[in-house]
C-alpha cells in the first residue's frame, strides 16, 4: 500500500513539475532545426544606435506606427506585440505587399500603416462558407484544421472603413486554388500566416518562393516547435530547410527566407 501512495505522489509531483515548466520542457526535446539568428540579420534596419555605453536605441528606420488589442477583444490568430513591430518596420520599407490569411487584419492594418503612400498590399483569406467547403488533407494535423475553421471569421477587419483601406486588397479565395502567376517577381514582402495545415502552408510557401521578388523577404508565423497547432509549419519548414536557407528569428515565432541571402 505504501508503495502505491508513493508512486502517486511521485507522479502527481512530476505531473505538477511538467506544466509548471512546460515552455522549457519543451523547448529541449522540440529543438529547433532553423538556425536562430537575431533581428540584426533579418534587415540592417533593425541595427541599433548607441545611445551610451550602456543604452542602445532604435534608428529611424524601425520607428513605427503600431496598437495593441486588448485580450478582452478576443480576437484569434494575432501576432504578439514584438512580432507585429518587425513587421511594421519590414513595411517601412516595402512597396508591394501579400499576405496570405488576413483574420481581423491586425497585421495588415499594421502594414498598411507603415508602408509609403503608394505601397499596395493584398491578403487572401476565407469566408466563413469557404472554410466550410475546405477538406482535411491527410497530411494534415487535427488540431490546425480545426483552427483553419475557426479563425475564418471575418468579412470586415480592423483597417475597414479608415484611410488607409484604399491601400488593401482583400482576396476570399482558398489559397490552394489561387492562381500566382500574374504575382510573379513582384513582392518585397509576404507573410504566409493563412492555414496551418501541412497542404496549406506548403502551397501558400510554394507560390511565395515564386512571388517574391529579387530582393524580397518571405516570414512565416508561428515556427514554434512543440505547439500542436503549429506542428505543421515545423515540419514543413525544416523539411524544406534542407535546400533553402530559413533562419528562425531569436525571440519570436517568426523565421524567414530573403530572396538575396
Ligand atoms: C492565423 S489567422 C491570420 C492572422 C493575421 N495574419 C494576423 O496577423 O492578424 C489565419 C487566417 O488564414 C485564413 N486561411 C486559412 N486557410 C486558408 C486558405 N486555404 N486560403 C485562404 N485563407 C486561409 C483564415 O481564414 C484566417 O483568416
Amino acid at each position: 500500500m505504501i508503495y502505491i501512495v508513493l508512486a502517486l505522489l511521485i507522479l502527481s509531483n512530476l505531473i505538477l513539475f511538467y506544466f509548471l515548466n512546460k515552455k522549457k520542457i519543451k523547448k529541449k526535446i522540440f529543438k529547433s532545426k532553423l538556425k536562430p539568428v537575431s533581428i540584426e540579420e533579418l534587415h540592417e534596419i533593425f541595427k541599433t544606435n548607441e545611445i551610451s555605453n550602456n543604452l542602445r536605441g532604435p534608428k529611424k528606420e524601425a520607428i513605427v506606427k503600431n496598437f495593441c488589442i486588448s485580450p478582452d477583444n478576443q480576437i484569434t490568430g494575432m501576432t504578439s506585440d514584438y512580432e507585429s513591430w518587425i513587421l511594421a518596420s519590414l513595411s517601412k520599407i516595402s512597396n508591394n505587399i501579400f499576405e496570405f490569411g488576413t483574420c481581423s487584419g491586425k497585421t495588415t492594418y499594421i502594414m498598411a500603416l507603415n508602408s509609403n503612400e503608394n505601397s499596395k498590399i493584398t491578403s487572401i483569406t476565407l469566408k466563413p462558407a469557404q472554410a466550410d467547403k475546405m477538406l482535411k488533407d491527410q497530411k494534415d494535423n487535427k488540431i490546425s484544421f480545426r483552427n483553419l475553421k475557426s479563425e475564418s471569421i471575418y468579412e470586415k477587419f480592423l483597417f475597414s472603413g479608415t484611410e488607409v483601406e484604399k491601400k488593401i486588397n482583400v482576396i476570399f479565395e482558398n489559397s490552394i486554388n489561387f492562381d500566382e502567376s500574374e504575382y510573379l517577381n513582384q513582392f518585397d514582402l509576404i507573410f504566409i500566416d493563412g492555414g496551418h495545415t501541412y497542404s496549406v502552408v506548403k502551397s501558400d510557401s510554394e507560390k511565395s518562393f515564386k512571388m517574391i521578388n529579387r530582393k524580397g523577404i518571405i516570414v512565416w508565423h508561428d515556427y514554434v516547435p512543440g505547439k500542436e497547432s503549429a506542428k505543421d509549419v515545423v515540419k514543413y519548414l525544416n523539411e524544406i530547410s534542407e535546400n533553402k536557407k530559413i533562419y528562425h528569428l531569436k525571440n519570436t515565432s517568426l523565421s524567414f527566407y530573403k530572396n538575396y541571402y
